[in-house]
Formats: C-alpha cells, structure tokens, sequence
C-alpha cells in the first residue's frame, strides 16, 4: 500500500525522493507527491496518478526549495478515506503551511480529532483520515518539533508510521512509527527514512528498523531515537543483504515475469542447508525445539492471508498426512476476531510474503496473547511479524516486486514441506520415507525448471482463452489450494472473473454457469481423486464448457477429448502444488498480457496490505 520515503543529506532531495518513490511503486498507489524544505520555505509537488507524472511536475517546477534542497518527503498513496486526487495526495501541510507530513496506516478517531481541531479554529481541506495529524501537529507545535509530534501522537488511536518536518527548523526530520513500518537508512553523510527498504537499497545497507512507538530525530549530530515520553532507546544498525539488482526487472517484460523465472533459484535457497539427508528431516533453526518439545505440539494453526493462505493450505493438508498433528488454516482476519480457541500446546504459523499484513499481524498478536508457541514464515528480513515471532523461518526467496506473488508462494510451499517433514520425523515417519521426501524437495527446482521450459506452449494455451470473461479453476486434495491460487493469479492480473472451487463442489452451484466460453481449468494431475476430478472435468465438456487439462507427464491420455493440454512433471502429492502453480501462473501472465493488463501494478491491489 502507501509508501513512505524521506532524505536527509548533502545531495538534491527532490531526485532522491522521486527516485524512491518510483521503487516503491510496485505496492500499489493511485497518486503521489513530495515536500522538500530550503531556505526556510517547504515547496510541494503532488498529483494523482503515477510517479512519471510527478517526475514530470518535479522536473517542470521551478520552486526553489523543490529545486535546491537537501531535505525533504515523499509519498505514494493507496485511497483509503477520500479519491485519488491532488487534494488527497501526500504530504499535507497544516493550515498554516510550515509543516509537512506523509503518512502510512490510518487514523481511527480521525473523525473527532477533526471536529477538536475546528472547535479551535483549525479546518482540514481534505477527504483524508491523515491531514488531521500534521494540523494536530501544527497545532501542538511550542518551539520543538518532536515534542509536538509526540503531543499529537498521544491524542490519536490507529496505525501510524509518519515523516515530519517544519520550516521553524530547517535542519530536521522526525519519523515515528506505530503499526506501520519504517525502516532507516544510515548513509556516508545522509539519512534515509523508508517504509520499504527497496527505496533505501541504492544508497545504503545499513538500516535501522523502528519498533511501534519508537520516534526518530534525524539532524547534522546525527540519528536520535526516543521512545514517546522521550527517553532515549537503543535499536541496532543491521546489514540488509539483498542483491544488487535484486529488485530490477532487468531484460524481463515484468517483474512478475522474472519473479516465476527466478522461481528454482528461489526455491533453491529456501531449502539450501535446510535438509538433513542422514536423519531424513529438516532442519529450520528458528523451529529449534526439542523432540521432546516437537512431540508435545498438539495442533498447528496456520493464518494468512492471499497467497499465503494458499501456500497455508498445503502446509496443512502436510502435517496432517505426514505428521499426523492435526492442523488448520484460517484467514487471519477471522482468527483474530473470532475469538479462537488455542491451548498451550498450539503451534501458530503466520504466513506473510511482507511481514506486515495488518490482518496477519494481529492474528499473531491475539495467539501469543493466548499463549500458543508463535512463528513467523516471511520473506522480508527485519519486517513485523519476523521480529514480533521471533521463532521465524525465512523464506530467502529475494524481493518479490510483482504485486501477484509468485516465488513467495513457492517457497512458502516448500518451508511448510520441510516443516511437515520436521514435525513427522519426530512422531510417526520413518526415517528413510524422509529420506525420500528430502530427495523430492531439493529436486523442486529441477521440476519448476521443466515446466518454465514450456513457456511458449502455454502462451499459446492462454492466447486462445485471453477474450472470455469467466473462468473455473477445480482440484482435489492438495490440488485443491493450487486451484484457489490459480484462479487468484488470473483475477488479480487479467480480470477476468476466475473462481477455484474444490472439483466436488462445482455441482453445488457452479456449474449453473457453465457455457460454451466458460473455460473449465482442470486439474488431473497423478495424485488420489483424480479419477473423481476427471468425472468432473467430463462434466464441465459435457455442458460445453472448453476444458483444460493439466497432468501429469507419462499420463497424457488423461486429456483425451479435453481441449488443451498442459503438462508437469509426475511427482508425489505433497510436491505437486509446486510444479503445477507454475504452469497456472504462466497461464495467467500470458493471458493478462494478451489482454494488455498492467500486469506488475494492478488496478486496486497492494503489494502489502497494511490496513485491516
Ligand atoms: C496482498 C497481496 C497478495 C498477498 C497478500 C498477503 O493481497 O497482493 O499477493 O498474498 O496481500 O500478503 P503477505 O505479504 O502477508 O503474504
């Protein structure tokens, strides 16, 4: 969602901020805006629309402050309260115009804060929940800025992570967070402040991340953190480690193109060191209980949301049928308004690409309140919900840009195998079917290889399908989550209407709808019930519905009398989503692109969703 970048330092603000702001676009925003301050005088550039425009107004203006300064704010905004308009856009000043903020998160009791504003002569000009915290900020101002910004803060309930800076002092940024994160970029002679550390990544490795109600003042001495009653804190410099051009799309159309390409590296890094061939099992130092302790784990719960509650999906069905723990998955939001029941003895996995779900974060939140052992499956290093689990597993999988995630899923996927794979070789698998199940995992990569070879064959499937406007997507069994996330890609990045249904249920409904432009993706892979899938996918031909059939390789006969065919390599259930997801992303890319769709900036979504 929104993003947040800040500079302070020696070289042009404006070019810095714009800059970030372009490499945050990939988590979704509809209009954007900087602040840069000089001479005492703050200059504003926003709009709605994209960075490329505002590049455009930046590069056009001819303010002085936007021109020549070394300090500034910068933004990218998801609607939330009020349109995509100039006029919403970030950073908002106060009424009196010497402070500027940009905002994440959003501001619960924004409504009476406004109405306390007005009562004292303060009138707010937008639609946003934001503007009424700099004008509370302005408001509260007696000479330090920190000090009004924790003044206003203490007055607001909701989620903040929030850039400050005033032109009564020149030399000074203040960023608090709570709820939504920031993260600090310490450079030679400069300071970054970020919300995603993608806009920090060119400049410097060494961050600092804030903890909810951490505050940051940033001026020449250098970088003060303050709690909100202003006592000094320690929070460590930590090395970001990402690659140079990790988050470029380099030769790719798209990042969500590169992403699936860079899917056996990815995968491969997810389990590199992470399988123990002699005692067949898996080793994942951030689950480092005991066998002792691994025994006495009675339930595991996953909760996630999107993708990951896909990927969650899988990992359940895994535990149960390798470990025989009984499991669960559940969307994070309703865990944690449903007042789940959780015993001492549950584990609770949060799955979260990100880290930083609001939905999936307060799940984690509500089950430690309640006592279960809590771990965190994340991609980001240094996000949320890594740091609040603590016992995390990383996916390792390198950023993912593309708002429709690909290469989180398939690691997801396979952490949750080596964590099934953990948790049944210390109760009832024997040591050489782990064995096995380590040989199968590492060769996961091998097996995404084969079927991104055949790339153009499934171009040419989803360019005859590119025009119709619904579509089905059924499995069984661990096939069944792959259906979900196949229909889930195609929606997300084509929008065409896409549904996955389990291939039982389709007969309860569904298959009212059903005609001749309707195509039905079936999928007849080698694992149990898929002789039942088959009778299904007979029953979509039957009713004219254009039938496409993935299987399994050696077991093409399968698709006899279907209308189009794809095929993955042969593997046992429990491997099977991987391979096969795969084949479901590519057909949706192709699809999307044959459609002309934007397809790494899909209208309406966010790449992190940080507000419930
Ligand atoms: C958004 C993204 C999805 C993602 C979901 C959960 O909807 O667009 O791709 O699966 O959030 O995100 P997380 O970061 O928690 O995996």
């Amino acid at each position: 969602m929104c993003g947040i970048v800040g500079y302070f330092g020696k070289r042009k603000a404006s070019e810095i901020l714009v800059d970030g702001l372009r490499r945050m676009e990939y988590r979704g925003y509809d209009s954007a805006g900087i602040a840069c301050l000089f001479d005492g005088q703050i200059g504003l550039v926003k709009n709605a629309g994209k960075i490329k425009d505002l590049r455009a107004g930046v590069n056009a203006s001819t303010d002085a402050s936007i021109l020549n300064a070394t300090l500034g704010i910068g933004h990218t905004r998801w609607a939330t309260h009020g349109p995509p308009n100039e006029l919403n856009a970030h950073p908002h000043l106060d009424a009196s115009g010497h402070f500027a903020m940009v905002h994440n998160g959003i501001i619960e009791n924004y409504k009476e804060v406004r109405n306390g504003l007005a009562q004292h002569g303060v009138e707010c000009i937008s639609d946003t929940d934001s503007e009424v915290l700099i004008q509370l900020i302005g408001y509260c101002y007696q000479g330090n800025l920190e000090d009004a910004v924790s003044e206003a803060l203490k007055k607001i309930k909701g989620t903040y992570g929030i850039v400050v800076m005033t032109d009564h002092e020149p030399g000074k940024l203040v960023t608090a967070r709570c709820g939504s994160p920031i993260v600090l970029g310490i450079g030679k002679d400069e300071t970054l402040v970020a919300s995603d550390a993608s806009a920090i990544i060119p400049h410097t490795r060494d961050a600092v991340y804030l903890e909810d109600f951490d505050m940051a003042v940033i001026t020449d001495d250098g970088v003060e953190m303050l709690d909100l009653q202003h006592a000094p804190i320690n929070r460590e410099v930590t090395a970001m480690d990402w690659e140079e051009g990790a988050a470029e799309k380099g030769d790719y159309a798209h990042f969500m193109l590169k992403e699936m390409f860079e899917q056996p590296d990815a995968i491969g890094n997810a389990i590199r060191g992470r399988l123990d061939f002699d005692m067949g099992t898996a080793v994942l130092s951030g689950l480092d209980f005991s066998p002792r302790e691994t025994a006495l784990i009675g339930r595991v719960l996953v909760v996630g949301c999107g993708t990951s509650m896909h990927a969650g999906m899988v990992g359940e069905y895994a535990i149960e049928e390798m470990a025989g723990i009984p499991s669960e998955v559940e969307q994070a939001a309703e865990f944690r308004y449903r007042n789940p029941i959780i015993t001492p003895t549950d584990l609770v996995v949060a799955i979260s690409q990100s880290g930083e779900t609001a939905d999936t974060l307060a799940a984690v939140r509500e089950a430690k309140h309640k006592g279960a052992i809590v771990s965190g499956l994340c991609n980001v290093v240094g996000s949320t919900i890594a740091r609040e689990t603590g016992r995390g597993v990383y996916l390792h999988a390198g950023p993912e840009i593309g708002v429709a995630s690909t290469k989180a899923f398939t690691c997801q996927v396979s952490v949750m195998l080596m964590m099934a794979l953990k948790l049944a070789r210390t109760r009832r698998m024997p040591r050489h079917e782990g064995e096995e199940l380590c040989g199968w995992i590492e060769r996961m990569p091998e097996l995404v290889e084969k079927v991104l070879t055949q790339n153009d064959a499934i171009k040419a499937v989803a360019q005859k399908y590119a025009q119709c406007e619904d579509t089905f997507f059924i499995g069984r069994g661990y096939l069944f989550p792959v259906a979900l996330e196949g229909a889930l890609k195609l929606k997300e990045i084509s929008y065409i209407h896409a549904e996955g249904y389990h291939a039982a249920e389709l007969k309860h409904g569904p298959i009212a709808l059903l005609q001749e432009n309707t195509p039905v993706v079936a999928l007849l892979n080698n694992i149990p019930g898929k002789d039942k899938t088959l009778g299904n996918a007979e029953e979509c031909k039957a009713r004219n519905a254009p039938v496409i059939a993935v299987v399994s390789e050696g077991d093409e006969g399968v698709a006899d009398g279907f209308d189009d065919v794809i095929v993955v390599p042969d593997c046992p259930p429990c491997i099977t989503p991987v391979p096969t997801v795969v084949a479901l992303q590519l057909l949706a890319y192709h699809i999307a692109a044959a459609r002309g769709c934007e397809i790494d900036q899909p209208r309406n979504l966010a790449k992190s969703v940080t507000v419930e």
